[in-house]
């Protein structure tokens, strides 16, 4: 079997000027010409329009960082599914830690979200993840495991279309990263968890993330199971997005 090109997506989260993410994607766009990686922008919603004109002509693809798991209605607020369609939306970031954390969303909710895009044709990148607490009282496995379950519960059917993203909560944003043999081995159980539900376990992309820079990506992604990278700071820095492009390319 030939070896899946990794997928490299950015995740901006709330950041972001018009002026500031031209400069950003035309950078993007120009220094990746030899990426033989995919990569993605998970933009802020109001951005999405102006970053689908921006890479125009170039292979990246386009992400929202959250979907709604209601198709349309009476949710002030709430972005669909089938709205980021419209705008040519591949991937939807869905129970980031920050939206478990400040949102309150739970398993369920999650699941459902990742049901919805599925349904619209979004593919969910779909967030786990254990808190400092959880690690230290080494729940790891049974949290991350937990909350795959729920995702894998509802989209059993069609769960080899989805992208898992292991983000452990202690690594987002504090600059201290998973060595790359603590999330290979949190990557390779959800591997496993993944082909109890289907045979096509080794086509979904497993991406790892917290504090992936250009330093440390290419070692995490020299990892068997580590198969891309859901970069939130080093996504908002041209150069360091593009050495982390180059080091999934290699
Ligand atoms: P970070 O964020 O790369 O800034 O740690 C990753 C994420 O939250 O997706």
């Amino acid at each position: 079997m030939t070896p899946k090109r990794k997928l490299i997506a950015g995740n901006w989260k709330m950041n972001g000027t018009l002026e500031a993410n031209d400069a950003l994607v035309r950078a993007v766009v120009a220094g990746m010409k030899q990426a033989r990686c995919d990569v993605a922008l998970c933009v802020p919603a109001p951005y999405l329009a102006q970053v689908q004109m921006l890479r125009h002509g170039s292979t990246i693809d386009l992400g929202a960082q959250d979907v709604s798991a209601q198709e349309q209605g009476a949710y002030t607020g709430e972005v669909s599914a089938k709205m980021l369609r419209e705008f040519g939306v591949r991937y939807a970031i869905v129970g980031h830690s920050e939206r478990r954390q400040y949102h309150g969303e739970t398993d369920a909710l999650v699941a459902d979200k990742a049901r919805t895009a599925l349904a619209n044709g979004v593919t969910p990148i779909v967030c786990v993840g254990e808190t400092l607490a959880e690690r230290e009282a080494g729940q790891t496995v049974e949290v991350v495991k937990r909350q795959l379950a729920a995702v894998i519960h509802v989209n059993g059917h069609c769960i080899s279309e989805i992208v898992v993203a292991y983000e452990p909560v202690w690594a987002i944003g504090t600059g201290r990263t998973a060595t790359p043999e603590q999330a290979q081995e949190v990557h390779a159980l959800l591997r496993k968890q993944l082909g109890a539900a289907t045979a096509q376990a080794e086509r979904v992309h497993i991406l790892y993330g917290g504090s992936m820079n250009a330093a440390n990506a290419a070692s995490l992604l020299a990892q068997p199971d580590i198969d891309g990278g859901l970069i939130g700071g080093a996504s908002l820095k041209a150069p360091d997005f593009l050495q982390i492009i180059a080091a999934a390319s290699a």
